[in-house]
């Protein structure tokens, strides 16, 4: 059986398990161990080192890791919601000097825009499929035919004069109160501009809050279907395993 190994690092949790490569299941456990307080990269990959050296991940095993930014090259050129420390900062040699490991970094959303083709609620569909991740931010992969163009950052496009995430991500919904239906018209403004922009074949949402599609993408009008992810809070690690691995 092909298998990869993937992390996750999120704003609260950094979990990592075994992923079997043809399937996206996890093989065995996950493990998750607290994002520490002040993420700064130098925490962050420490944290990342307990979990390859408690999982025994062996040295050739194709690695992959999310972070909450676009990984160009394997420089981090911004991030919007972890410490500003990891701006600039190359994320392979880190990772390399942490844990001895050879890392693939990628951006959050892109391994779980990727899982979702591959292993989720978008297998198998032809032309553009724009995933979404609602959580702090707003992630977004946009995947052709199934070859994701990477580092896409359009939650962070300008509609209204702000930065879209600061008025549609579920950390917003949660820090202003707002009732699903409240939302949705946010969430409805960031759709319509998205579908006007790119004409995309499906949009897939994610993100935790995606396991209450049910309260707010009914009330979504669009051209295009809108469907919630099927991996969840496993996609993340399942798509950087599998990028990792170039499957
Ligand atoms: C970051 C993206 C990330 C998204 C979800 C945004 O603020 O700029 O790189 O994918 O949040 O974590």
């Amino acid at each position: 059986m092909a298998t990869g190994f993937g992390i996750d690092v999120g704003g609260s949790g950094i979990k990592g398990a075994y992923v079997d490569l043809e399937t996206g299941d996890f093989i065995g456990d996950r493990l998750r161990i607290k994002t520490p307080a002040h993420s700064t990269p130098q925490a962050v990959a420490e944290v990342c080192r307990q979990i390859i050296e408690e999982k025994g991940v062996p040295e050739d095993m194709p690695l992959g890791l999310t972070i909450p930014a676009p990984v160009k090259n394997d420089l981090v050129p911004f991030i919007a919601n972890l410490d500003q420390g990891w701006a600039g900062i190359d994320v392979r040699v880190l990772l390399r000097k942490y844990t001895g490991h050879m890392v693939k970094c990628v951006n959050d959303a892109d391994a779980a825009g990727y899982a979702e083709v591959r292993y989720g609620a978008a297998r198998d569909v032809p032309g553009l499929v724009i995933v979404t991740t609602l959580g702090t931010g707003i992630g977004t992969a946009l995947i052709y035919n199934g070859i994701l163009v990477p580092n896409s950052e359009l939650g962070h496009i300008e509609i209204d004069g702000k930065d879209a995430e600061s008025r549609a991500s579920s950390g917003v919904k949660a820090a202003k109160k707002l009732s699903f239906k409240q939302w949705s018209k946010r969430l409805q403004k960031y759709y319509s501009t998205m579908e006007m922009l790119f004409s995309p074949d499906l949009f897939v949402v994610g993100g935790g809050v995606s396991r209450q599609h049910n309260k707010f993408l009914p009330l979504l009008d669009l051209k295009t279907p809108i469907i919630p992810a099927q991996l969840r809070n496993q996609a993340g690690i399942a798509g950087a395993a599998a990028l990792a691995a170039g499957v």
